[in-house]
């Protein structure tokens, strides 16, 4: 087989075979396939799609890249939650402790920023000593241990997806349904779990512009995913609007924190309670959501779900008291009267990237401690003078993300017709 033939057949529109994709991510995942071939190839399945079947296929071959984990003797359910991505989502770093906290295990492997989202082992990271890359044998005793970890995809889970991710991040090929379905499906079925739920962000800040297309992607994800033997749902939520009031890493782990003590923002509050008490019932730990959603609120007020988020930080070698690297603040202030109509969210995505938050190019390093604070939400009223962002960046970078922000945050004398629900529908396979 020729890496060659296998994208010009992609390229014009024809399905690959089992054999093709196989081949073509086992010669990628052990790096004798070079990134340049790759990304020609991402590309076309971005351009031209790719059938049920080949998606099966993908996701196969990325999950037979590395090692697949099993649970045969926990006490518990296994369970894992993913998002497809989105500016301010958080909901990771609160769900595993959470869940955990109330029995259940969550082996969860996680990404890094891609596009103009945030990744939840860079927001990790921001934490001093924090380890996201775990061995298998670390997972799996943190796991035992704790209840839950997050980790990243190494040379042992799911390598061909790290590579592939990283690549795709910087290649303008994140927003493509089949390459999202197997890059997801991959990782969450290399941990072995039991039950999924996936969060499906549609909107200005999600890979997905509109519904139509998340239900889409919700479809494929729950599709392929029960054909491979999870048990999945996905719903679909509204990416209008950053989730919670901070983005960026270090900022993002304090709002984590805060959420766990019953301090945090409601909608990543709701959110959150949303996605795990789904998890809840389809394990049968609960009876019903009422049921979940009392267990989950209890273990917050109680103090186990905090307390559950410093057991695992303390096993991945974190520090969960130490101070959070955040830089200077300086407050934008509204130019004139008028109504927040709507949030232009990538474009605050792209701010963080500009301030240091993210990466440009694969490896870049991170700056933790910049981002911003929304002060703001869609549908409020602001004054003239009023501070409605708080940017934490290195003062002289204040100016160069103060035009992103004010294209972003758009005012008019009338109120936005509508403001779309947080929590959509949901989609079974
Ligand atoms: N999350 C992933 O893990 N992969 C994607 O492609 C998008 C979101």
């Amino acid at each position: 087989m020729t890496p060659d033939w296998i994208i010009a057949k992609k390229r014009d529109g024809d399905t690959l075979s089992d054999q093709e994709i196989y081949w073509v991510i086992a010669e990628f995942a052990v790096g004798r396939l070079p990134d340049y071939q790759m990304a020609a190839l991402a590309m076309a399945i971005y351009l031209r799609g790719m059938s049920a079947e080949e998606v099966v296929s993908l996701t196969e071959a990325m999950l037979a890249s590395g090692t697949r984990l099993a649970w045969p003797d926990l006490p518990g359910p296994t369970v894992d939650k993913h998002s497809t991505g989105g500016i301010g989502d958080k909901t990771s770093i609160i769900l595993a402790p959470l869940l955990a906290s109330c029995g259940l295990f969550v082996p969860m492997i996680s990404g890094r920023g891609l596009g103009a989202t945030g990744g939840t082992l860079d927001k990790l990271e921001s934490i001093p000593g924090f380890r996201a890359d775990l061995s298998i044998r670390e997972l799996q005793s943190v796991v035992r241990r704790v209840g839950c970890a997050i980790t990243g995809a190494t040379d042992e889970i799911a390598p061909a997806d790290r590579e592939l991710y990283a690549l795709r991040d910087v290649t303008a090929t994140v927003a493509s349904i089949p390459l999202i379905t197997a890059s997801i499906l991959s990782k969450k079925l290399a941990e072995g779990i039991e039950y999924l739920v996936l969060d499906v962000k549609y909107g200005s800040g999600a890979f997905m512009k509109n519904l139509g297309d998340a239900r889409r992607l919700a479809t494929s994800l729950t599709e392929v995913g029960s054909r491979l033997g999870l048990n999945v749902s996905a719903v679909l939520s509204d990416m209008n609007q950053p989730l919670g009031c901070m983005v960026g890493n270090a900022l993002e782990i304090k709002e984590s924190i805060e959420v766990l003590q019953g301090t945090g923002p409601t909608d990543t509050t709701k959110l959150t309670l949303e996605l795990s008490s789904q998890l809840m019932v389809a394990a049968r730990v609960s009876l019903n959501k009422l049921e979940a959603i009392q267990a989950l609120s209890s273990a917050i007020s109680s103090g186990s779900a905090r307390q559950k988020y410093d057991e695992m930080v303390s096993a991945q070698g974190g520090d969960p008291y130490a101070p959070l690297p955040l830089a200077d603040t300086g407050d934008l202030c509204a130019s004139r009267n008028g109504f927040v109509t709507q949030i232009e969210t990538e474009m605050l995505g792209r701010a963080v990237i500009e301030l240091g938050g993210g990466r440009k190019h694969k490896g870049d390093r991170i700056d933790h401690s910049v981002g911003f604070e929304m002060r703001v939400r869609v549908g409020d009223w602001v004054e003239q003078g009023q501070p409605y962002v708080t940017v934490y960046a290195h003062p002289p970078q204040i100016d160069r993300v103060r035009q992103l922000i004010e294209k972003a945050v758009v005012l008019d004398a009338q109120p936005p017709a509508e403001v779309a629900p947080l929590i959509g529908e949901w989609v079974h396979a």
